[in-house]
């Protein structure tokens, strides 16, 4: 394939990928926008792998390398749980950055690419390299621990080292030193000692940055390391003089900048501050103590037939999922007790708020898999006003998310994180196995409300049996 048809083959897969993006905004039509990404992709190989750049005694690895990586992929996407999407999502961000920091390292290395530039280009091409190795190399490392926090493998504790932030500065000096050096450098023997001391750091950086990082700020970490992982792309791009990677690498590093913005909006936190670290104990444990103060009372359980009695008697209900529902896998369930209820006439929505579960849009996609209709599955600013005038609010599965103490106690771990305000509602009833705190650690008082009832067990059982009732 000639120069410029390989040209018009990247525009045309840079047209399909921005046209992806854009269906991927909104579930109904987030298909086409699968479709056309995996169009575009499929382009971009072929017109890459046919263009001038490949050699045909390349072939035989190129081939290789992509049934090797294929059924690697197909394997992982038929095997992955949803609730572990998010710690996939991680590993293959590592992966972009450690082929981002190879790819560096090769270009440096190879004698015909060193040869190619002079002057001010020998600058620019090696200051690509060094900042694309550095982006790159702390990708990986902060996506492997970022794979260890979501997976439990690694605590979710922030680990907090005394004066952290020097250190952090100490190593970015370090790592600027090392780069003049670097461009300096007037053979690729001369440069390898700087470039291998600024890797090391960026592998320590990336660790460090992830690992000071509180469970309660990981949905943000994630759209970051999506971020990074664009921008490290865009570095290999500018390293091997590709245009189409360039232009994707930009896509993906400034759709994920703007989805951390919208996480921070929706957790009520600063960019800065959720680097900087230290916020949220990990999932699953109790309150920390001397944390917040500690909700008391006494806590109304109640059955499957009472919450279907409940149910009945509703003209309005929101339902408010979150990871158990997931987890129980209940969403099949929720979809039937919903189209029973409206068959009744009954008003029946859905409150998602924007970290709910472990990825962004994860209740989403879940209720799209059954069938719920779109136009009950609201925003939670979209029907936040709206709980007072709601007889049953539904919590499946939920709790950081419908936590009351985020607006009541300022000593909260989470004071200030919008949430969805279920407590308003006539009667709150909570769908959960037992009194565990959700992911950020913190507990919760809603379950003590006086309008508020638990529903003790797994989500899709006691959902089955309310559905049994409500037929019944
Ligand atoms: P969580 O606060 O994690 O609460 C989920 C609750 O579900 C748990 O308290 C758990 O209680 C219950 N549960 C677990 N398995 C269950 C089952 N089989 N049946 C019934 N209940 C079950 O979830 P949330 O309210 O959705 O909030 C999300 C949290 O995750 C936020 O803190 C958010 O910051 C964080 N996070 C979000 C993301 C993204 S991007 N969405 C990524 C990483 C982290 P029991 O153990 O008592 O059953």
């Amino acid at each position: 394939m000639s120069a410029s048809l390989v040209t018009v083959a990247y525009i045309g897969a840079i047209i399909l990928f921005i046209l992806s993006l854009g269906g991927l905004s909104h579930p109904e039509t987030s298909r086409r926008g699968n479709l056309y990404g995996i169009a575009g992709m499929a382009i971009a190989v072929l017109a890459t792998v046919s263009g001038p750049q490949v050699s045909s005694q390349g072939y035989a690895w190129i081939i290789g390398a992509m049934v090797i990586g294929a059924s690697i992929g197909l394997y992982a996407a038929r095997t992955v749980k949803m609730t572990q999407m998010p710690e996939l999502v991680a590993l293959m961000h590592s992966l972009v950055g450690l082929a981002a920091a190879l790819v560096g390292f090769a270009t440096y290395i190879d004698p015909a690419a060193s040869a190619s530039y002079q002057g001010a280009e020998k600058v620019i091409h090696d200051v690509e390299i060094y900042v694309g190795i550095l982006i790159g190399l702390v990708t990986f490392s902060g996506s492997v621990i970022a794979f260890g926090k979501l997976s439990g493998k690694i605590g979710g504790k922030p680990l907090l080292l005394p004066a952290r932030h020097w250190l952090n500065l100490a190593g970015l000096l370090i790592v600027i030193w090392f780069g003049a050096k670097f461009i300096q450098a007037d053979s690729v023997g001369a440069g390898m000692t700087p470039l291998i001391v600024m890797s090391v750091i960026a592998l320590l950086f990336g660790i460090h940055m992830v690992m000071a990082i509180g469970g309660a700020d990981m949905p943000v970490v994630v759209s970051m390391l999506n971020s990074y992982s664009g921008w490290a792309a865009a570095a290999t791009g500018f390293m091997l003089s590709n245009d189409l990677l360039i232009v994707t690498g930009a896509l993906v590093g400034s759709s994920g900048a703007i989805l951390s913005y919208i996480m921070c909006k929706a957790m009520n936190r600063h960019f800065v501050s959720v680097i900087a670290g230290g916020f949220g104990t990990g999932g699953g444990a109790p309150a920390a103590a001397g944390g917040a103060a500690q909700p008391a009372g006494e806590v109304i359980p109640v059955s499957a037939a009472e919450t279907a009695e409940l149910l009945r008697d509703a003209k309005n209900v929101i339902i408010v999922p979150g990871y158990g529902m997931a987890v129980a896998q209940a969403q099949h369930t929720v979809q039937e007790i919903t189209r029973h209820l409206r068959d009744k006439g009954v008003n029946v929505r859905f409150g998602i708020h924007p970290v709910a579960g472990r990825m962004p849009g994860h209740m989403n996609v879940l209720l799209a898999e059954a069938k719920v209709p779109y136009d009950i599955v609201l925003e939670m600013d979209e029907l936040n006003e709206d709980f007072p005038d709601t007889d049953v609010a539904m919590v499946i599965g939920a709790n950081d998310i419908v936590n009351p103490a985020a607006q009541e106690d300022p000593a909260s771990p989470i004071a200030g994180m919008p949430v969805l305000e279920v407590w308003k509602a006539k009667t709150s009833i909570v769908m959960k196995r037992s009194m565990a705190s959700g992911y950020a650690g913190v507990d919760n008082p809603l379950f003590y409300k006086e309008n508020n009832r638990m529903l003790f067990g797994d989500a899709k059982k006691m959902l089955d049996e309310v559905l049994v009732a409500l037929k019944a």
